[in-house]
């Protein structure tokens, strides 16, 4: 949608990844893939895996805190706290509660989205309507993700993409500068779920001996038509983002987006006229860390200075649901 002018800004970021890396190489050790294979089709080396005792909440928490600390503000200051993840580390209570313990915002309103991939623009997207409504001063968005959990490691086609890692924004009203979110386009397809789901283990079809046995309760993907359905919401998002922040290609200083796929970010880079110079990448040492790859990436653009003052920053998204999106913000 069009702003007049930004309502919320991101004022800090933060990130987490589990110490532990997994190469290619490492993989091809343990399953029938290679090096090769894998970094040609997507650009992915290496992944972080996190180890059985960290989950979800541990690793966005860890994020979270950063954000804060750069933000300088009191985990009790925080007004709402939106955790996007599709890798929950339980059911029953929300993972942004856990958070919310763990980091000590007791005044928050704590709350887990389910966007998959895109779930940090969404998150981002509903920080910004909360602020601009008026109901609060400080938002918190955390995205967490531990995929290794979730995908089926006898699956090679699925399994070599993923990785684990945490990203998180503090967002506060725009201080009338003109920094901050300039538009953001948000769209879903629940047609589309099977090409990218799990199809067992909530409450539609419970966990049984015969689910687990099938490895129904893990991450299925029809990676040729995700990939087709990715370029193609990618490209219209980007494309209504700029619009309606009143930009062109040119005007792009940096786009940060979605890591899963090389190809799909050069595919979706030159349908929006971005050359891969101001495109940042990644994927290459993590994987496709769904909703936290674009807060990571976010995070390491900034730690790097490749993001200053005045700069616009473009990100666009895609997940399972289907799930995709676009934003564009003036840092
Ligand atoms: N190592 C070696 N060979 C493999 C592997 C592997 N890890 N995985 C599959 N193969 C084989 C297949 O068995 C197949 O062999 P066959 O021809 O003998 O049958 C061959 O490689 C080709 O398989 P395809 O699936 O056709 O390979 P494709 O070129 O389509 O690439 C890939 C697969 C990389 C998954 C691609 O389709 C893709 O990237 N899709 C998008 C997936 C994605 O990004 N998903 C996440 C987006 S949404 C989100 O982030 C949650």
């Amino acid at each position: 949608m069009r702003h007049p002018k930004p309502l919320a800004e991101i004022v800090s970021t933060g990130r987490y990844v589990p110490s532990n890396i997994v190469t290619n190489d490492d993989l091809a050790r343990r399953m029938d893939t290679s090096d090769e294979w894998i970094s040609s089709r997507t650009g992915i080396r290496a992944r972080r895996i996190a180890p059985d005792c960290e989950g979800a909440a541990d690793m966005g928490a860890a994020a979270a805190r950063i954000a804060l600390e750069r933000a300088h503000v009191d985990p009790g200051e925080v007004d709402i706290l939106i955790l996007s993840t599709a890798t929950p580390d339980r059911w029953l209570p929300s993972t942004a509660c856990d958070v919310q313990a763990l980091l000590g915002c007791a005044n928050a309103v704590a709350f887990d989205i389910m966007a998959a991939c895109s779930g940090f623009l969404y998150g981002l997207s509903m920080a910004e309507g909360y602020i601009a409504a008026g109901r609060g001063e400080v938002a918190l968005v955390v995205s967490t993700e531990k995929m290794s959990a979730i995908v089926d490691w006898e699956d090679r086609s699925t399994c070599v993409l993923f990785g684990d890692g945490a990203g998180a924004a503090v967002v506060k009203p725009s201080n009338g500068s003109g920094r901050g979110i300039l538009s953001s386009h948000m769209r879903s397809d629940g047609n589309l779920a099977q090409l990218l789901w799990r199809p067992a283990g909530g409450v539609g079809v419970p966990l049984t001996p015969e689910v687990l046995a099938r490895h129904d309760h893990l991450v299925r993907m029809e990676g040729r038509e995700v990939f087709k359905n990715a370029v193609r919401s990618m490209s219209e998002a980007t494309h209504m983002a700029l619009h309606d922040a009143g930009l062109t290609a040119v005007d792009v200083d940096l786009m940060v987006p979605h890591q899963a796929n090389l190809r799909i970010i050069e595919a979706t880079a030159k349908y929006a006229g971005i050359p891969m110079e101001k495109v940042f990448i990644n994927l290459d040492r993590y994987g496709n860390m769904s909703s936290a790859s674009i807060p990571v990436a976010l995070d390491e653009a900034r730690q790097r200075g490749l993001i200053g003052p005045g700069d616009n920053v473009l990100s666009a998204a895609f997940g399972a649901g289907l799930t995709w999106g676009a934003m564009a913000w003036r840092f």
